[in-house]
């Protein structure tokens, strides 16, 4: 479940950078919900931050929010953390004051969760004694401020009240609501989803594998700061963002796109359900039932490479490579003869069939090293793929 940060929209000239603000938390792995005052929207039309955020977006306090008659109580319990960026003298006069006049500085008031406050305003409202003593009465109530820079301000004023660096004031959110950035520099390979090997133009060999647990790697990793590649067969999941996500349908192609970023890759994560064959001859017209083609009764097929193993053969010192085993039985021992066979640092084993693996939602699992088996407890895909990553970061040089 993604933590929210409820996101106040004040009006000043740098609500531009309240989009990449907006942006730089979903990057992060946060939801990010907007609130604006009404002078925001005298900038910018709600209709921005909704289609950014996919949110409904609070404005007025009396607005009908659907299904919602107490919005400010809500949208403040919902709030992990609310940080209000940027934040006007007049939105910090109010809330060290007690005003609690529009839906803003009513959530500020009722939420329970930190309150974040960038200030963004000419120098010398910034330096004016009200200003000065209304920050200063918030930091005492325990608000924390992400300070505004001095430079060039849209009012052709040169000093302080520049709103911080929208990089500045995501990393202090992620670092307050404790989300883990460990990945950071490093790059992660993940193969997903199943091959499909053609028979003819309309018939092909796969397997029913859904891409969930690849897809939930890849997006668990961008969260955690890496840089992921996603090299995935025929699956029915969206690009996910920030990700290079590779589409491609057989093993040969699959193979080809591994093989051509891998040596730039710090954790390779094999978890596609590749067809360990293929058809010989793939036919290029459509084969006829009706002729009693021999190549439909009986299909010649030739070995895939294995994908996994032929990485694992050559990865590099400091490199680190999972792979999965699908099994139906003896989930361990199998996963230990792949680790040794593939050349892999783990194998992460499943059992898979009577309504088990594929295509769930959930997964039980075991992670197989040359010395360990880790046994992880029946947990959502994307908790699984954490649990994978956490166990790669402490096994990296
Ligand atoms: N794998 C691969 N390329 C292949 C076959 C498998 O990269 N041609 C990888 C899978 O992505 C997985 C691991 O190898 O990480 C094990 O796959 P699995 O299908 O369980 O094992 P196989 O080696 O195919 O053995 P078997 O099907 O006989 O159990």
């Amino acid at each position: 479940m993604k933590k929210t940060v409820l996101v106040g929209v004040t009006g000043c000239v740098a609500i531009y950078k309240a989009c990449e603000i907006v942006r730089g938390l979903q990057k992060a792995g946060l939801r990010a919900k907007v609130v604006m005052t009404e002078h925001a929207t005298e900038f910018v039309n709600p209709a921005l931050f909704r289609a950014l955020t996919r949110e409904p977006v609070a404005v007025g306090l009396f607005d009908d929010a659907p299904g919602d008659p107490i919005h400010h109580i809500s949208l403040s319990k919902e709030a992990d953390l609310f940080v209000i960026a940027p934040c006007t003298a007049n939105v910090i006069g109010k809330i060290a004051n007690g005003i609690a006049d529009d839906l803003l500085t009513t959530t500020a008031m009722a939420t329970t969760a930190p309150l974040v406050i960038a200030p963004a305003m000419n120098v010398n409202m910034y330096e004016s004694a009200a200003n000065q003593e209304n920050m200063a009465t918030l930091k005492r109530r325990g608000v924390r401020f992400i300070d505004s820079e001095s430079g060039y301000l849209a009012c052709g004023d040169v000093g302080k009240g520049r709103l911080a660096d929208p990089d500045v004031i995501v990393s202090e959110i992620v670092e307050m609501i404790g989300v883990k950035r460990d990945l950071e520099g490093k790059r992660v390979l993940v193969t997903t989803g199943p091959t499909i090997e053609p028979i003819d133009p309309v018939r092909f060999i796969s397997n029913p594998s859904s891409g969930k647990t690849g897809f939930a790697l890849a997006e668990a990793a961008r969260e955690r700061g890496a840089e992921v590649c996603l090299v995935a067969g025929p699956v029915a999941l969206d690009d996910l963002p920030d990700v290079e996500t590779v589409r491609v349908k057989t093993a040969l192609e699959m193979l080809d796109a591994v093989s051509r970023r891998f040596d730039g890759s710090d954790i390779a994560v094999f978890s596609a359900a590749v067809s360990d064959f293929r058809p010989k001859d793939p036919s290029a017209s459509k084969l006829k039932k009706d002729a009693c083609d021999s190549r439909l009764s009986s299909i010649e097929l030739v070995e895939n490479p294995d994908i996994l193993a032929t990485m694992g053969a050559r990865k590099h010192a400091g490199q680190l490579v999972v792979g999965f085993a699908a099994e139906t039985e003896d989930v361990v021992e199998n996963a230990r003869k792949k680790l040794v066979k593939k050349n892999a640092d783990a194998i992460v084993g499943n059992l898979v069939g009577d309504g088990k693996g594929f295509g769930t939602d959930d997964n039980e699992a075991v992670i197989v090293t040359h010395d360990d088996v880790v046994r992880i407890p029946l947990m959502s895909k994307r908790e699984l793929a954490d649990a994978i990553l956490d166990w790669a970061r402490s096994n990296q040089a």
